[in-house]
C-alpha cells in the first residue's frame, strides 16, 4: 500500500513526495463506551492502516486527493484551502472534515503549519467498528507535523485526532481509537485509563489468534445514537453529582434503581459493570486464563445488547456461531461504537480454521448478511517508534 500511494502521488503532483506517513485502525478487545465515561479500555493497533504521501508547499495551501474517495466519476476526490482557523466544510468531500479538524486543532495548539500536497489511502474498512477515521486523523496529524517539522507527542496527537472529530466532523467520540492509533504496541493490548491517560501494554498470547469479523451490516444513525447514549451516562452521572461515571459505584446504582429513569439505569449498569469487566479481563489475559476472558467477553456482549442496546440482530448470532464452536476456550463480543460494524473474538490458534468454517458455512444462513473475515496482527502505532 505505501507503494502505491507513493506512485500515486508521483503520478498526481508531478514530484517525489517528502514522506510516506501512516498509522493503523484498532480492534477493541474490550471495554465499550467507557472511554468518555473517564472507563478503562483495552484496545489492540492492527495491521490495517490509512497512508498517506506528502511533500511540503512553499505556500499556505493544502491539497489533498483522497484514493478510495470516488465522485460521480469515478475519480478520487480532492480539496484545496488555504491554511486558517475558520475553515468552512467541503460538501464535494465530505471525508475532508477530519483534514480541516485537524488542521484547526493543530492551529489552536499554537502549531505551525506548512502548506501541503496529500494523496491519501487506507484499508481500514470503512463504518466498521475498526476506526478507520481515527486512523485518518492520526495518520493526519503525524504527516501534518512532520512536514513542518514540529514536534508532537502520541497523547497531544491524539487529543487533536479527538477534538477534530468532536469539534468538526460531529461525533462526541472519546479518546479511546486516536489514543491507540498513537501508542499501539505490536503484538500488544493496551489497558488505557481514559482519565488519566496512563496506558500499560498487555501482551496477546503469542498462540492465539485475533480474528475480526465484519457483519457488513450497514450502520445507519450511528453518530446519532451514539450522541444519546452519551447524554444519557451524563445524566446518570449527575444523578449522583459525580463528574462521570466512574466514580459511582455498582452499589450505590443499585440503591438508586427506583428513582432513576429505567433507560438511563441501564446505560449506567452497562458502564460501570464493563469498567470491572475490563480491568478483570485484563489479568485473564495476564495469566493466559482464556475460560475467564471467554465469560467477561460474552457478559460484555449481553450488556451491549441487553443494557446498552447497541448490538443489532446479524452481529448477535456472528457472537453466538462463534461462540458455540470456542466454547469456554475463547473469548468472542461485538466490537466498537455499536449499531453493526464487527465482532471480534481471541482464540487459541488451533481454533482459528474452526471459527473461520463456521462463519463462513453459517453466518450467511442465518442472516443474509455475507460476512468478511480479517485475521489481524496488533500492530505499532503511529507514534510508537
Ligand atoms: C467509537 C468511539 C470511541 C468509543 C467506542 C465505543 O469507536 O470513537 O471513542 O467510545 O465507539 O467503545
Amino acid at each position: 500500500m505505501e507503494t502505491i500511494v507513493k506512485e500515486k502521488f508521483t503520478e498526481l503532483f508531478d514530484q517525489q513526495p517528502d514522506g510516506v506517513f501512516a498509522a493503523p485502525g484498532r480492534v477493541n478487545l474490550i471495554g465499550e463506551h467507557t472511554d468518555y465515561n473517564d472507563g478503562f479500555v483495552l484496545p489492540a493497533a492492527i495491521n490495517f492502516s490509512t497512508w498517506i504521501a506528502a511533500s511540503k508547499r512553499d505556500d499556505n495551501i493544502i491539497k489533498a486527493i483522497a484514493l478510495d474517495e470516488l465522485d460521480d466519476q469515478q475519480q478520487p476526490t480532492q480539496t484545496e484551502f488555504e491554511i486558517n482557523s475558520d475553515l468552512a466544510k467541503d460538501p464535494k468531500a465530505p471525508w475532508s472534515d477530519y483534514l480541516r479538524g485537524v488542521v484547526i486543532e493543530l492551529l489552536a495548539k499554537d502549531f505551525n503549519l506548512c502548506g501541503a500536497n496529500l494523496v491519501i489511502q487506507g484499508n481500514v474498512p470503512r463504518g466498521a467498528g475498526l476506526s478507520s477515521s481515527a486512523s485518518l486523523e492520526t495518520a493526519l496529524v503525524l504527516t501534518l507535523t512532520q512536514l513542518s517539522q514540529e514536534n508532537i507527542d502520541g497523547i497531544t496527537a491524539a487529543k487533536v485526532g479527538q477534538a477534530a472529530e468532536n469539534n468538526f466532523a460531529g461525533c462526541q467520540c472519546g479518546i479511546m481509537d486516536q489514543m491507540v492509533s498513537s501508542l499501539g504496541k505490536k503484538d500488544n493490548a493496551v489497558l488505557l485509563d481514559c482519565r488519566s491517560l496512563e496506558t500499560e501494554l498487555i501482551p496477546i498470547p503469542s498462540d492465539s489468534s485475533l480474528i475480526v469479523v465484519n457483519s457488513n451490516v450497514k450502520r445507519g444513525l450511528v453518530d446519532s445514537e451514539y450522541n444519546t447514549r452519551r447524554q444519557q451516562c451524563e445524566q446518570a452521572a449527575a444523578h449522583f453529582n459525580a463528574d462521570s461515571l466512574r466514580d459511582v459505584s455498582l452499589k450505590q446504582l443499585q440503591s438508586e434503581r427506583d428513582n432513576m429513569d429505567e433507560v438511563v439505569y441501564r446505560r449506567a449498569l452497562h458502564v460501570i459493570t464493563e469498567n470491572q469487566r475490563t480491568l478483570d479481563a485484563t489479568e485473564a489475559l495476564k495469566n493466559n486464563n482464556f475460560s475467564e476472558l471467554s465469560r467477561l467477553m460474552f457478559e460484555s456482549h449481553e450488556s451491549m445488547k441487553n443494557d446498552f442496546e447497541i448490538t443489532v440482530k446479524p452481529i448477535d448470532d456472528l457472537v453466538e456461531i462463534i461462540r458455540k464452536v470456542i466454547g469456554e476456550q475463547g473469548g468472542v463480543r461485538m466490537t466498537g461504537g455499536g449499531f453493526g460494524g464487527c465482532i471480534v473474538t481471541l482464540v487459541p490458534q488451533e481454533l482459528k480454521e474452526k471459527v473461520l468454517t463456521a462463519v463462513n458455512s453459517e453466518y450467511n444462513k442465518i442472516s443474509g448478511y455475507e460476512p468478511t473475515i480479517f485475521v489481524c496482527e496488533a500492530n505499532n502505532g503511529a507514534f510508537t517508534l
